[in-house]
């Protein structure tokens, strides 16, 4: 942070780039993203950061959450609006069991760009670079489809951007408002047992409604709704990396949180250098392999001052690592009093290959490693602050397990849709909503 500026993550080592063949190309556009306007602004930022520092009190829980990996072919107002109902539902939940308001971040609007484990995927005798996200290239199986291709960064922000316009359009009508609470429940679909428990929650919180006077239900206003992504295509967040006029702090106007993977999160990588500059709130996701030393040494680079807010550790451990390695990683923290949320990702640590080559996770992994993360907090006195999850409202067939309507191995080919990690599904997320308030009690 010390020697920080714009350009100084060049020097260190940079993982997970596409190679972008047209260089004249791939700089003119970056040069285009970095003329275009921000897409949030800092205030927005520094709003989230001071929600998250109450989370670190206990006094919010975070829910974060979307896609794998966002698809331009999903553009839709439906598609968007699905999204956007699936949190709110599940921050209704979490909210009426455990008292406390959500904060709602989006895996939206700007997920489009994906690290991957191998740079090459072999199809039959066919070699093609390996799908990296719509920031980059398509799914399709061809080698042009393939080629990663610099006018996908435009288009990008241009999603992003139309995005996050329909999404404060939703939230600013109101769609967000808890007195629109009635307008969500789920009476035109096939009663299950989440269905039927969410809709009774719906009735209780509505009654209760009535009953408060205006200035009680303009606090219950749920309109808050922040963007997060990734931040893996260096250049792209550099362009639209500003600084605020009035502060003269750098804001990465891209989105309101920025994560760094747990391909690219050592301490001397260019993405934590990067980011390490940049005043919006963070988070870092922290697989199995992370030592202690270096959980501290993250901390102290992404947040020297120790502002409160600042920086979520997004742990990802798998539900069979997570209580030999989270325990000793909170203690260090804690030993050294640093401010961090920790949210839990149930999702990546336990995903799993089938015979049939299907890239899937048990639900009740998720929830096993869920269930720790909370239970290790509550042994240290330590507070669970969020879960990350990747999900949709569609009805897909992509994760194993759930009670209310439970995926079976043979029934993933129905309608598994991702372009990336299989998520849960509209009744699984809804299913993990109520389990979560049982674990908070
Ligand atoms: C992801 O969030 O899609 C992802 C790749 O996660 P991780 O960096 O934790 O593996
Ligand atoms: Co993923």
């Amino acid at each position: 942070m010390i020697d920080w500026h714009i350009n100084s993550w060049k020097k260190f080592v940079i993982n997970q780039q596409p190679d972008w063949l047209k260089q004249k190309k791939y700089k003119d556009n970056i040069k285009i993203i970095s003329s275009f306007p921000p897409l949030v602004f800092p205030e927005e930022c520094d709003t989230l950061k001071s929600l998250i520092a109450k989370a670190q009190k206990g006094e919010m829980f975070l829910l974060q959450g979307g896609d794998c990996a966002e698809r331009f072919n999903d553009f839709t107002s439906a598609k968007i609006k699905n999204k956007l109902k699936i949190l709110l539902q599940m921050s209704a939940v979490i909210s009426y069991g455990t008292k406390k308001k959500i904060i709602k971040v989006g895996r939206m609007a700007g997920q489009y760009a994906k690290p991957r484990t191998s740079k090459y995927e072999k199809i039959g005798n066919k070699c093609l670079p390996v799908y990296m996200g719509d920031a980059v290239n398509d799914t399709t199986l061809d080698s042009n489809s393939r080629k990663p291709n610099p006018d996908r960064l435009i288009q990008s922000y241009h999603y992003a951007a139309a995005t996050l316009n329909h999404l404060r359009a939703f939230t600013h009508s109101g769609l967000a408002e808890i007195n629109k609470i009635n307008t969500w429940n789920l009476k035109n679909i096939k009663e299950t047992k989440s269905i039927k428990n969410y809709n009774k929650i719906v009735e209780s919180i509505s009654s209760s409604l009535s009953t408060l006077d205006s200035k009680a239900f303009a606090k219950m206003k749920l309109t808050d709704f922040f963007t997060s992504h990734e931040a893996l295509l260096l250049d792209y967040e550099q362009a639209l990396t500003r600084k605020n006029t009035n502060s003269k702090a750098w804001y990465n106007c891209s989105a309101h949180l920025l994560w760094i993977g747990n391909r690219t999160r050592n301490i001397d990588s260019a993405h934590v250098e990067f980011l390490s500059g940049v005043s919006n709130p963070i988070a870092v996701k922290i697989g199995p392999d992370v030592s202690e030393d270096e959980i501290l040494d993250l901390a102290l680079k992404l947040n020297p001052t120790n502002e409160p807010g600042k920086l979520l550790f997004i742990i990802r451990m798998g539900h069979d690592k997570i209580d030999l390695h989270l325990p000793k990683m909170i203690r260090k923290i804690m030993r050294h009093r640093r401010k961090i949320l920790w949210v839990s990702d149930p999702m990546h640590g336990n995903t799993i290959v089938t015979n049939q080559g299907i890239k899937t996770r048990h639900f009740e992994d998720i929830l096993k490693e869920l269930t720790s993360f909370i239970k290790i907090h509550k042994e240290l006195n330590t507070i669970p602050g969020g879960v990350h999850i990747e999900l949709t409202s569609d009805n897909v067939t992509e994760c194993l397990g759930g009670t209310t309507k439970k995926i079976e191995p043979t029934n993933l080919n129905e309608k598994y849709e991702t372009a990336c990690d299989p998520r849960l599904n509209n009744d699984q997320s809804l299913e993990l909503a109520f389990l979560l308030n049982k674990l908070l009690k």
